[in-house]
Formats: structure tokens, sequence, C-alpha cells
């Protein structure tokens, strides 16, 4: 049984993985300050199953001021998912969010970390690390966004506390999608631009631009192997990719089958920061994992309308 903490407990992937580790019998320690970024009703909501079970406690604290010291011990295997996503949010003075969140945040977290001796840090980095590299052979850190300028700085803390004796691993993310999307992300807007009412989907660029989605119990599981099962002899970024890319007008299509409705769509020029194309490198995490992803995108596109339309019918 680990102690596990997680920092950004109440998001969309990190209730996900807290419900997994729970179910597996370890104890949960989850730490999440609500930032009202999106709804935090929503955050409550998202932690409901793991609040009922006893091997959970969760810690209302922001990351920056938090005292990590007060909480960490040698034992400890800590997943560190709390940051401030989203690339469009990140121009402009949004950048100030990544700096203080994002890169500030984990680096107080990998400080207290090796203080602490734990056993290791398992952390979300991001697919935007690699900008418009993120396909074939050319891949390299080259983000296009402040986000992902935020994310690589998060890795290169990595190297400096790795060198320092820290166990590390960051997790690069592609597109994360299923229950409890963050709603600024395209399923979940799709999906609500599909079902009853008058939200809009704002399609940027001609849809032709594709992702690698990756289903969020894959991503749990991916990073629950990271966390609990690597081996620490070297620093290795594993890239965390659902196996398949789609272009946007696919994912439309696929959305509107699952609806048998027609998806509200407003036009806008394709922005600064978004990649034309991501796919991931699956060797690596296949290799030292022996993970890959199992979700087809229609069965966990089929799984994320579920669980929105329950919400929509639970708030009537
Ligand atoms: N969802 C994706 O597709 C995706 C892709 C790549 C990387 N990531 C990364 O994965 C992680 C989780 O993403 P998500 O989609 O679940 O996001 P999310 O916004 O749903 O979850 C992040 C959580 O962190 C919390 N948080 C924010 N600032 C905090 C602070 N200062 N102190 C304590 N808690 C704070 C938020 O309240 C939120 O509950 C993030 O680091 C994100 O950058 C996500």
């Amino acid at each position: 049984m680990t102690r596990a903490i997680i920092t950004g407990v109440a998001g969309f992937i990190g209730s996900h993985l807290s419900e997994e580790l729970l179910r597996r019998g370890h104890k949960v320690i989850g730490i999440d300050n609500f930032d009202p970024w999106y709804d935090p009703d929503s955050k409550h909501r998202n932690l409901s199953r793991s609040l009922s079970n006893k091997s959970f406690e969760l810690i209302e604290s922001d990351i920056r001021t938090f005292d990590f010291s007060s909480l960490l011990q040698s034992n400890d295997t800590v997943f560190h998912l709390a940051a401030r996503p989203g690339v469009q949010d990140s121009w402009g003075n949004g950048f100030l969010n990544n700096v203080e969140i994002n890169i500030y945040g984990t680096q107080r977290i990998f400080e207290a970390a090796l203080s602490a001796n734990v056993k290791k840090v398992a952390f979300a980095s991001s697919s935007s690390i690699y900008g418009s590299t993120a396909t074939g052979e050319g891949r390299r850190i080259q983000p296009i966004s402040p986000y992902g300028v935020s994310k690589a700085a998060c890795e290169q803390l990595a190297t400096v506390y790795y060198e320092r004796g820290l166990s590390l691993v960051p997790l690069r993310y592609f597109t994360v999608y299923g229950p409890r999307q963050r709603p600024d992300m395209a399923m979940n807007r799709l999906f609500r631009a599909s079902l009853p009412g008058s939200y809009r989907f704002p399609l940027r660029g001609d849809g032709t631009q594709s992702r690698e989605f990756t289903f969020v119990e894959d991503v749990v599981e991916a990073t629950i192997r990271a966390g609990l099962q690597l081996d620490d002899s070297r620093l290795e970024p594993l890239d965390i990719g659902g196996g398949v890319s789609a272009s946007l007008n696919e994912v439309i299509n696929m959305v509107q089958e699952i609806t048998d409705s027609k998806t509200r769509i407003d036009n806008f020029p394709l922005p600064p920061g978004d990649p034309k194309v991501t796919t991931a490198s699956s060797t690596i995490v296949k290799n030292l994992l022996g993970w890959e992803a199992t979700t087809p995108l229609m069965d966990g596109l089929k799984k994320q309308h579920l669980s929105l339309t329950q919400e929509l019918v639970s708030t009537l």
C-alpha cells in the first residue's frame, strides 16, 4: 500500500487518478485550491467518490504556499498534476499564472520532495512542449505557446532536481478526453454544442488539425505505472498518447453520430499556439512500462457523452 499525494486532485485527470488509486487499496492525500479558472462546484462534484472513501484525505490549499514539509514522508509517491492548463489562456497576462502555478509551484514541490526523500514524483508535462514538432522523427522541445514554455521549464527543473537525487518522471500527456473533461477542451465543447441548448462550438481553423487523443482511463493507468513501477535509474520523459490521431472534423462527425444531432458551430481563424498535428512516440513507454492505450476513440467519446448527459439530468 502506497501513500499517494496528488496535487490538482479535484481536476479532470487528478480526480480519476485518485479514484483508481483508492480502488487499488492505496491511501490518497489530495491537494487542490479549487482554482476558479473553471467552475469550482464541478471540481467538488469530481471528488464526490473519493471523498466517500475512508482512505482519502483532502487538503484544500494552494501549491504556491502550502507547507509541503509538514506533509511529505520518505515512503510517499507524489503525483503532481496541479497547474494552470490551457494554451489560449497563456497569452498576454495569462502567462503570469503559468509562471506562478506551473513553474514556481512545481519547483516548490520538487524542493520539498527532495528534502523529504520521497520515492518518486510523477508529474504532468504536456505534448505542448513539442510545439509543431510533435510528430515523426523530428520531435524536439520547441514550444509555440507560453503554456508550452511553462511545461518545458518544469521539465528543465526536473533535470536539475534529478541531478540532486530526486526520483522523477515527466509525463507528456497528449490531449486527454473522457468524463469530467475540462470545459475549455474541444470534446466537452462539442458535446455541449450538440446537445439541446444554445451553446455553439468555436471551430478554430478548418478542422483538419489533428491530435492524438488519449482516454482518461488510459492516462490514469500510465500515470500509476510510471509512479509506482518505474525504476529510477535514469530520467526518462514519457509520451502518453492514445495510439491513433484524428482530425477535429473526424471528431465532430463522431460526436454528431453519438448524439444523433447537428453540432452548432461558429468559425474562427486558427489561433497562434495550436499545432497542426500531434502524434506521440509510444516506444519508450511501451518498453519501460508495458503500457499502451487500449480505448478506441469512439468508445471513449461514448463514455464521455454518457457521463455528460447523466450530469445534465442530475442538475435538472
Ligand atoms: N487535459 C489534458 O489534455 C492535458 C494535456 C497535457 C497536460 N495536461 C496537464 O495535466 C494536468 C491536469 O490537467 P487537467 O486537464 O486535469 O486540468 P484541471 O484544470 O482539470 O486540473 C488541475 C487542478 O489543479 C488545481 N490547481 C490549479 N492551481 C492550483 C494551485 N495553485 N494549488 C492547488 N491546486 C491548483 C485546479 O483547481 C484543478 O482542480 C495539468 O498539469 C495539465 O497541464 C493536461
